[in-house]
């Protein structure tokens, strides 16, 4: 299989390219990813030298950088997104050119190259926020509430219309949040083990009883791959653990796994528009034989080991231009937090 993984040098992008290299001996992968804030060459390191991977810096969005990428490729799985939340409460624009227009682009070269499989990777909050003891399945209406959430939307749509239109065989994978080895450090646990590890305050958003089903990055790397393997054209597979947790049990966990105390947690003004709970019910991925293998806690603690082990790619990360980030997003709310 010659493969195409756009934003292979991202969390799960990288992940899933070492996943990949493992499970298909014979396989050939070309990344093209444009290497924006939370992209990461290093992030690949260990691949490099592999002679099955190549890697193309380019953009989605550019038909001509995509068009040279995808030649000779007989698959695709879309990883290259703008990916944060938060950033897209400040500015949505990037997220509306790359994760509706980049997935145009990329499932017309799809469509003019007649790959034999396109996987297009979303996220439960596509939905919008669900009350118990509801789950949100395969054919809900969608009701993104985020500008994150309605691009990504966007994308999967443009993905079903050229299946239905022009038969190009794209399948969606909508998996809950992840987290791992390698997770760019504004996402909440990364950034609250590194928060942590430096001593620092852990800003929790309003009372932090929001629920989100934490899934091991791992476990969506092999529900990716079954997809590429098996899943069925026009098809929406939801990927998760079904086990969803409170924002402040999450904290505790890594403050305690970190040696801090709960202290450290500080309740900060709420994220706009916050979803309260993500639920998805996953029936159809694990009739594909799919099922969770990783334990929350083992995992937990395995990505607190990671980042602890890993404190030169973490800082690096967390250079000037995070430093500035940060200071827009959480100064003033720690500062009304301790007040
Ligand atoms: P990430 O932000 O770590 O990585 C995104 C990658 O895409 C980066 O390498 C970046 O350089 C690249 N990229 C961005 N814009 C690009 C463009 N225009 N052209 C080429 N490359 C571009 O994100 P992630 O957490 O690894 O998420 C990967 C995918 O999985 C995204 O589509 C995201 O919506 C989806 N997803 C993420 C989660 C999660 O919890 N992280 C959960 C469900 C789904
Ligand atoms: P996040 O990792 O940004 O993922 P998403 O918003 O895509 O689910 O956030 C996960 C949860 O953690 C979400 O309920 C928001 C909350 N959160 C905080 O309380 N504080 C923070 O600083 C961040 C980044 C997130």
């Amino acid at each position: 299989m010659q493969l195409l993984v756009t934003g292979g040098a991202g969390f799960i992008g990288s992940n899933f390219v070492r996943h990949a290299l493992n499970r298909w001996p014979d396989c050939r992968l070309t990344v093209l990813d444009k290497l924006t804030y939370s992209g990461n060459r290093a992030n690949l390191a260990d691949c490099e030298a592999d002679g099955r991977m190549r890697f193309i810096k380019g953009d989605i969005c550019d038909p001509v950088a995509v068009a040279g990428a995808i030649r000779n490729c007989s698959a695709v799985i879309n990883f290259a997104a703008e990916t944060h939340v938060d950033r897209s409460i400040r500015d949505s624009s990037d997220f509306v050119r790359t994760d509706i227009e980049g997935t145009r682009v990329l499932l017309e070269a799809a469509r003019v190259n007649q790959v034999e499989r396109y996987i297009q990777v979303s996220t439960d909050e596509v939905y919008g926020e669900i009350a118990h003891p509801a789950r949100s399945s395969e054919h809900d209406v969608l009701r993104p509430r985020s500008p994150y959430a309605a691009s990504k939307a966007g994308g999967d749509l443009m993905a079903l219309a050229y299946h239905t239109t022009h038969g190009v065989p794209a399948l969606i994978g909508r998996a809950s949040n992840n987290f791992g080895p390698y997770q760019f450090p504004e996402k909440l646990i990364p950034l609250f083990i590194t928060n942590a590890l430096q001593e620092a305050p852990l800003p929790l958003y309003g009372d932090g009883r929001q629920e989100r089903d934490w899934l091991a990055v791992e476990d969506h790397c092999v529900a990716l791959s079954l997809l590429l393997e098996r899943g069925e054209p026009g098809q929406i597979y939801n990927i998760g653990t079904g086990v969803e947790r409170p924002n402040i049990d999450v904290a505790e966990r890594i403050l305690n796994l970190v040696g801090r105390p709960p202290s450290l947690i500080r309740h900060v003004t709420d994220r706009p528009g916050h979803d309260r709970r993500y639920a998805l019910s996953c029936d159809k991925i694990r009739a594909l034989g799919w099922s969770p293998r990783q334990d929350f806690d083992t995992a937990l603690a395995e990505t607190v080991q990671w980042y602890r082990s890993n404190d030169a790619w973490w800082r690096a990360c967390r250079g000037d231009e995070f430093a500035a980030y940060y200071a827009q997003q959480y100064d003033q709310r720690l500062q009304d937090a301790r007040a």
